[in-house]
């Protein structure tokens, strides 16, 4: 008899823990964030990762009665390991959302198992203009080159610039970069005189250099990854093109916050095109940078960290509308048209493309209180991927 009531206790206790297990399971909403934490692009993963923990300590981890759990994993830039690791996300650890992606490489590897899947798919930091229609799946919060790339363009024919030399990181953004770029200036009268693509991995910048020395064009276009800015302007200043008469221009990746200050007085008055500068002047990035630093050791957010922080109020403002339903459709569906204001001004999810519609902002590296910074003094509104947009 006692034997008999011991082990219904034991039933009662085991069918208690496995139905408040299922309970919590229901109530958790998983995200995994897929980033590069170490290698190459390891500073991506590192301004996304704390921008996605400050966005969480500031709104707190419960959205519409869920429960909201990071899950973090380093890809070390690597496709073939994001894939890996998304399909572990997706089937063992059931993720509602995958997140973060700071390659394009890895965002096209991971968009047909969001589509396999149905689960969202939110590009926090990959570039190239086509990988929103990789999947339906995917919603973007970065940007795209074409999109920060023909304001500069743009820029460059009023100012008076007429031959130009492009030099890009040989993969899907750079080349993106360099089409729009050479397309634009050349419609408005300008002369393209090479087309210079550096290998992603370990670049040496030098003998690409010595070729636009050589070339004399009015001004250098640049893209390289974020990251890799700093490598680039030091070879720059070794190669003495800072002296030669070559204006230099580029996208925003390669006056990266994370790393313009280190640059020294080289990177003084050069010019650059994007949709994030910390020194944007407004009330929300202010309060933004100040959390940002605050939280992370003085650390400066870039424009990789605001793709983050949006990404994650994406994610909480369309479990809000789905009332925490996560089926990947409804989420989808919510995400569509969204907008808010963000650190770096008005941002919307373009319903018809997923993509993000954004200001673009001319900048001018200058020092203030000590440190450099891209100080903005042109806004160009609300700009759509111009590639879709033309499609
Ligand atoms: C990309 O791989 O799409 C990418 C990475 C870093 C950037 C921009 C684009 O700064």
């Amino acid at each position: 008899m006692a034997a008999t009531k011991f082990l219904k206790t034991v039933l009662a206790l085991l069918a208690a823990a496995f139905w408040s297990g299922a309970a919590a399971a229901q109530d958790t909403v998983k995200i995994g964030l897929i980033l590069p934490m170490t290698g190459q692009q390891a500073s991506t993963g590192r301004q996304i990762d704390a921008a996605a923990r400050l966005f969480m300590q500031q709104n707190g981890n419960k959205v519409a009665g869920k429960t909201i759990e990071l899950i973090l994993k380093d890809d070390t830039g690597t496709p073939d390991v994001s894939k890996r690791i998304a399909q572990e996300l997706i089937v063992n650890d059931k993720v509602a959302f995958l997140a973060g992606f700071g390659l394009t490489p890895i965002a096209l590897a991971v968009a047909p198992l969001a589509t396999q899947a149905k689960v969202p798919e939110v590009v926090m930091a990959a570039g190239t203009a086509t990988i929103t229609e990789a999947s339906p799946y995917i919603a973007r919060t970065s940007f795209t080159l074409p999109q920060a790339t023909v304001p500069m363009a743009d820029w460059a024919l009023k100012n008076g610039i007429k031959k130009v030399v492009t030099l890009v990181s040989n993969y899907g953004p750079g080349l993106d970069a360099e089409k729009a770029f050479s397309e634009h200036i050349t419609k408005g009268g300008g002369t393209v005189l090479d087309n210079l693509k550096v290998p992603l991995a370990n670049p040496d910048f030098s003998p690409f250099l010595q070729k636009v020395a050589d070339l004399k064009p009015d001004a250098l276009f640049v893209f390289v990854p974020s990251g890799s800015g700093a490598l680039f302007m030091k070879q720059f200043l070794e190669r003495g093109l800072d002296k030669s008469g070559v204006r230099l221009i580029c996208t925003g990746d390669v006056t990266d916050d994370d790393q313009l200050n280190g640059m020294g007085d080289v990177a003084l008055g050069v010019v650059s095109s994007h949709h994030y500068s910390a020194a944007h002047d407004s009330p929300e990035n202010k309060e933004f940078v100040q959390a940002f630093e605050k939280a992370n050791n003085n650390m400066r957010p870039n424009f990789m960290a605001v793709g983050g922080y949006d990404g994650m109020r994406l994610i909480y403002d369309a479990l809000k509308k789905t009332n925490g339903a996560t089926d990947g459709d409804a989420l989808l569906a919510a995400m569509k048209g969204m907008s808010w204001m963000s650190p770096r001004g008005p941002i919307s999810i373009d319903p018809a493309t997923r993509d993000i519609i954004q200001n673009i902002y001319i900048r001018k590296v200058e020092k203030k209180d000590g440190a450099l910074y891209n100080v903005e003094f042109e806004t160009v509104p609300n700009v759509k991927d111009p590639v879709k947009a033309a499609k």
